[in-house]
Parts: structure tokens; sequence; C-alpha cells
């Protein structure tokens, strides 16, 4: 939890870091008009809301949307988690202000060490992340749990 709340800012304080990783995550152009596959409200008291708090919505490049179908994602894959405040106001939640744009990309040959995924943090203003190797890890050490659907939580369904 620490952990990933220093990730999140580290990614958000945006310094024009390269990571070291080859073939790195690149900003993801034109994800609003990707696949939407699910959004979801973090309320206070759930276990990631210091890290990830408010309404997110996750989207899909086409071939990430064959990787949901069908349980593995081919190199080339960009998932995107676009994370905003959710203003609770007259019965309603909408979105408030975009916090962070937050990326997987699968390369299985740049990210050999996190089962083929890279991972970073954008700020939504900049389009800058600033994972390194270490923070990128970290990210996988969590989402190693869901090995079984190629360590995606999220799941597509029609
Ligand atoms: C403590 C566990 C944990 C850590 C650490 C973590 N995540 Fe996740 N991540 C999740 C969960 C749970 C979801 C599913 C959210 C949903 O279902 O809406 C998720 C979803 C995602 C998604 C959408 C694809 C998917 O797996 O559903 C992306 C992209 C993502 N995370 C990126 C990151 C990045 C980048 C980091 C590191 C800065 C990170 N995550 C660290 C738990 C974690």
């Amino acid at each position: 939890m620490r952990i990933l709340i220093k990730l999140i800012l580290a990614g958000l304080a945006a310094t024009a870091t390269v990571s070291a990783i080859a073939g790195d995550v690149a900003y993801p152009n034109g994800f609003r008009q990707w696949g939407h596959v699910k959004s979801m409200v973090l309320k206070p008291g759930h276990p990631l809301y210091d890290a990830v708090g408010g309404m997110h919505h996750i989207y899909a490049n086409p071939k990430a949307m064959r990787g949901y179908k069908s349980g593995r994602f081919a190199d080339g894959s960009v998932i995107v988690f676009d994370l905003f405040e959710a203003v609770d106001k007259d019965n309603a939640v909408a979105e408030g202000k975009r916090k962070a744009v937050v990326v997987m990309a699968r390369n299985a040959k740049a990210h050999k060490a996190n089962d083929g995924w890279g991972y970073e943090v954008f700020d939504p203003q900049l389009k800058k992340g600033s994972l390194d190797a270490k923070a990128q890890a970290d990210c996988h050490s969590c989402h190693r749990s869901q090995q079984d659907k190629d360590f995606v939580f999220s799941a597509w369904r029609d």
C-alpha cells in the first residue's frame, strides 16, 4: 500500500526521467477511442484509496481487447487505467479532475523481468511518466497474483 502511494507520487512528479528499461512504455495517445473495459469508484476506506482513490475507467487497445477475450495478451497490447477524482454531489458521483493516466504495455523482450509487462504512471498534463525499473517491479509484484489471467486484474464482459 505505502509502496504504491510512493509509486504513484513518483509517477506524478513527472520529472523527465527516462526509465532504465529499453523499449519503454509510451504515452497512450488516443486511448479514449479504445475499447472501454469497465469503470469503478474507490471510496475512502478502500485499501487502495490513498493510492488510486476516485473514479477510474479501464481502456484497452485492439490487441489488448483480443487479450481480454482470449486470456493471452500479445506484444503491443496496451491497457490504460484512467483515474479521476470522484465528485460526490446531489446524490450523484461524477468525474472530477483527471489525476493520472496509468498504463500497462506488453513487450516481452523489453520487460522480461515483469513477465512481459511494462508499467507507467503519466502526469495527465505533462504526459510524462517516470517509473524506473524498481517501481515497475513493485507494480508487477501485485499484478503477479493474476498470473492465471496473464497478470491483468480486470475482466471483459459483453
Ligand atoms: C496492491 C495491488 C496493486 C498494485 C501495487 C498495482 N496495481 Fe494495478 N491494479 C490493481 C487492481 C486490483 C486492479 C483492477 C482495478 C479494477 O478492476 O477496476 C488494477 C488494474 C490496473 C490496470 C488495468 C488493467 C488490469 O490489470 O485490470 C493497470 C493499467 C494498472 N493496474 C497499472 C498499474 C501500475 C502502473 C502500477 C504501479 C504504479 C500498479 N498497477 C500497481 C492492483 C494493483
